[in-house]
């Protein structure tokens, strides 16, 4: 028993969900239907589909960048094909519907634009769009995402460190946390109605976790603005932790003493911790974390992925958490 059966929702177990490949056959089946095209063979059908999904359909604006430099920032794996990064999600604030982003999110407005930036920092101010995205220069980073129901995937994303904007603002002494809030606007975000978080979505990182050089401010991804259903126009990307504690479409960033509560924890306290660092050896407490489905490799025999500590990110990020009990700050 968690909170939300109280509202009318539980978390579905990993194999309740889509899989993707399911998904995506539906999808490419409802394509097929909807152009017509019966009569083509199944053959030139599949070839067509498999290069039209890999590069941005270019609908979207250009977001000029360079490829990172950083350890750590452009992991080896192929990048997991457009139409999968884009078509299948998590942003609540749509539905809980894998599909439910990219069919409704067509609503959010990510223009104009702002951020507002406070609490504890020297500087507090609101920055426009177009501040933001002239704050640093833009990298490309491809980085591996897992998500805590149990699949991943690797995003070619375009965005600066975090630390570049915290910088600029100069938090003070007493600034340890810093959380996210993202857009809640009930004009623009039909998922608001249901009860399934309280909105609006919030986030948080330790600060030492966000001034991290993997931990991204992101704006874009395969070289395109972001599209809405991931995020637009501006929101986190934390590669070692759980996708979740990537906050979508960012209205606020705030700084404080005192550790703030964030969505999921508040939902289900027991299954979501603060820290939700992606870690195989801390079962959910309804499914095995040790392993993951590559969206795009999971195919009826296709085999599961070991999920690796931080998401394999160990290296650059583990000397953050020396000393803390992982299974305890889960
Ligand atoms: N941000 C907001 N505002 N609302 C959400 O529902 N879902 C999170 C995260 N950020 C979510 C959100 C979850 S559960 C995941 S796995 C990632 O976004 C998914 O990011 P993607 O759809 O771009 O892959």
């Amino acid at each position: 028993m968690h909170l939300f059966e109280d509202r009318g929702f539980v978390h579905p177990v990993p194999s309740e969900i889509t899989p993707a490949a399911v998904y995506a056959s539906r999808r490419r089946w409802l394509q097929r239907l909807a152009l017509g095209a019966a009569g083509a063979s199944l053959a030139s059908w599949a070839a067509r589909d498999a290069r039209a999904s890999i590069a941005p359909p270019g609908r979207l604006a250009p977001l000029p960048s360079v490829r990172s430099t950083a350890p750590g920032a452009v992991v080896v794996d192929k990048p997991t094909a457009y139409a999968d990064v884009t078509g299948y999600n998590n942003f609540y604030e749509f539905g809980t519907d894998k599909a439910d982003p990219a069919a409704r999110a067509g609503s959010l407005r990510p223009r104009p634009w702002t951020v507002v930036v406070d609490g504890e920092v020297a500087r507090p101010r609101r920055f426009d769009l177009d501040e933001l995205l002239r704050l640093a220069p833009m990298e490309e980073r491809i980085y591996r995402l897992r998500c805590v129901e149990g699949w991943s995937m690797v995003i070619p994303w375009v965005g600066y460190p975090i630390a570049e904007l915290i910088r600029r603002v100069a938090p003070t002494g007493n600034a340890k946390y810093v959380q996210f809030e993202t857009l809640a606007d009930p004009a623009q975000m039909p998922g608001l109605r249901s009860r399934v978080l309280d909105w609006p979505y919030v986030e948080a990182l330790r600060l030492d976790e966000a001034m991290h050089p993997l931990a991204l401010l992101a704006f874009g991804l395969y070289g395109e603005v972001l599209p809405n259903q991931n995020g637009a126009p501006v929101r986190t990307v934390v590669p070692w932790k759980y996708g979740f504690k990537s906050g979508k479409s960012i209205v606020r960033i705030r700084f404080s003493e005192k550790q703030p509560p964030t969505s999921w924890n508040l939902a289900a306290p027991g299954e979501y911790g603060f820290y939700s660092n992606v870690n195989p050896e801390v079962d959910h407490p309804r499914w095995s974390q040790a392993t993951e489905r590559r969206i795009g490799e999971d195919g009826l025999f296709a085999r599961k992925r070991p999920t690796l500590m931080f998401n394999g990110y160990a290296p650059q990020v583990a000397s953050l958490y020396a000393g803390l009990d992982l299974r305890r700050f889960f």
